[in-house]
């Protein structure tokens, strides 16, 4: 059967045209006054730091980007990565000749911030729980926001994340060496497997040790800047020795280390004298070192509370330790936060993405709204 036109179903009468989907991006820009002076346009995200643009553009898919004054000097490069969709300059003189009417006006707070994060997750000693933690503590915010969280395996001659996450096939690390000079933030998740559940973009890292070596310090650092340019939050699974270059330049990086401990006599001691290594590398100027106690168990003899004073320092999170289900979440290669299979060792899991990501909405399971949320305004 022929649908009838739009025109004939209502009343007579133009059909006004459904809003353009649009994203404002610039420091300058006032959401409200574009609103009310654009009714054409349906916003969809706005943000005042440009540095996600391009993911935005992405995720969101608008008909219309409006810039800010400071981002007309983008205006040739973003219509070249981004063709089907036009760019408006506000308050300047349009390409055409017209002028938009929207005056540039008082910087705004943006509506909720993106959490702009690079958490490393490291410790001194290997198998105290680095890996676990990592891919849980990603998959914990990517559930939440379903959009622009990564991983990063750079424990290199260990790289266990796709046994976590149950990614073991496809490209990684080694994959986009070749093409890393030309890479740009966007073509990164070329190299990276999308973890189905959260929605997690994970770089895994080497897939035998022997390939470990071909990864330099140079390779990495350049990796980081991209991730960071792609991503609002960005993990790192990191390998466990003290004195590498990589594990220094990754934490000078970091806004957040996360240093994990056991209640191990050889963990904690080890602990101690990084963390007094790093407070003498000013490593933890702002604070940015958080430590983590991982396995804890009544049986230990060394309690948390004593694990606090060897340290010198307060433990941020206290995950307890099940056993069962953390090797159950493991050899099905699914996490904790996801599953749900230990109630408390999830929640403190979930409570700590929370603290390290606080821009991100709890809404205590997958996102509904994707990026969009995170940008959505009151
Ligand atoms: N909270 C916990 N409870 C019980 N087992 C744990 C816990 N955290 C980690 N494990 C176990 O400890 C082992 C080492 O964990 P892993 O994350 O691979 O350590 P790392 O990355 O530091 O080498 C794994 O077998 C894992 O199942
Ligand atoms: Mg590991």
């Amino acid at each position: 059967m022929k649908r009838p036109s739009r025109q004939a179903e209502g009343n007579a009468g133009p059909v006004a045209s459904p809003p353009l989907r649009a994203v404002a991006a610039g420091a300058g820009l006032n959401l409200t006054d574009l609103q009310r002076d654009h009714p054409e346009y349906a916003f969809v995200a706005y943000l005042a730091e440009p540095a996600l643009l391009d993911a935005v553009i992405l995720d969101c898919r608008p008909e219309v980007v409006l810039l800010g004054e400071e981002l007309t000097a983008k205006f040739e490069l973003l219509a070249r990565r981004h063709p089907g969709v036009k760019l408006v300059p506000v308050g300047q003189p349009l390409p055409g000749g017209g002028r938009e009417r929207t005056p540039p006006v008082a910087p705004q707070p943006a509506g909720v911030p993106l959490p702009q994060q690079l958490v490393v997750v490291w410790s001194p000693k290997g198998g105290v729980g680095k890996t676990f933690i990592a891919s849980n503590l990603a998959t914990a915010v990517a559930r939440r926001s379903r959009f622009s969280v990564a991983l990063l395996d750079l424990d290199l001659h260990s790289a266990d994340t796709g046994v976590y996450l149950d990614l073991l096939d496809g490209p990684g690390i080694v994959d986009l060496l070749p093409y890393l000079a030309e890479l740009r933030p966007e073509h990164l998740e070329n190299y990276m497997i999308r973890h189905p559940h959260s929605g997690l973009l994970v770089l895994l890292g080497p897939a035998r040790p022997e390939l470990a070596d071909f990864v330099r310090l140079e390779h990495v650092l350049k990796i980081l800047e991209l991730a960071r340019r792609r991503f609002g939050c960005v993990f790192v699974d990191m390998p466990p020795h003290a004195g590498e270059e990589l594990v220094y330049e990754c934490m000078e990086q970091a806004s957040r280390i996360l240093v994990v401990t056991t209640q191990d006599a050889a963990a904690l001691r080890q602990t101690r004298l990084t963390l007094e290594v790093m407070a003498k590398l000013k490593i933890d100027v702002a604070g940015s070192v958080w430590v983590v106690l991982n396995r804890l168990h009544g049986a230990a003899p060394i309690g948390a509370e004593r694990v606090e004073d060897f340290l010198g320092r307060p433990v941020v999170a206290k995950l307890e330790e099940d056993r069962k289900a953390v090797e159950l979440s493991q050899f099905e290669g699914r996490p904790l936060v996801e599953t749900g299979r230990s109630q408390r060792l999830g929640a403190a899991l979930d409570a700590l993405a929370q603290k390290l990501c606080p821009g991100v909405p709890d809404n205590g399971g997958p996102s509904r709204g994707g990026i969009k949320a995170l940008f959505r305004r009151g």
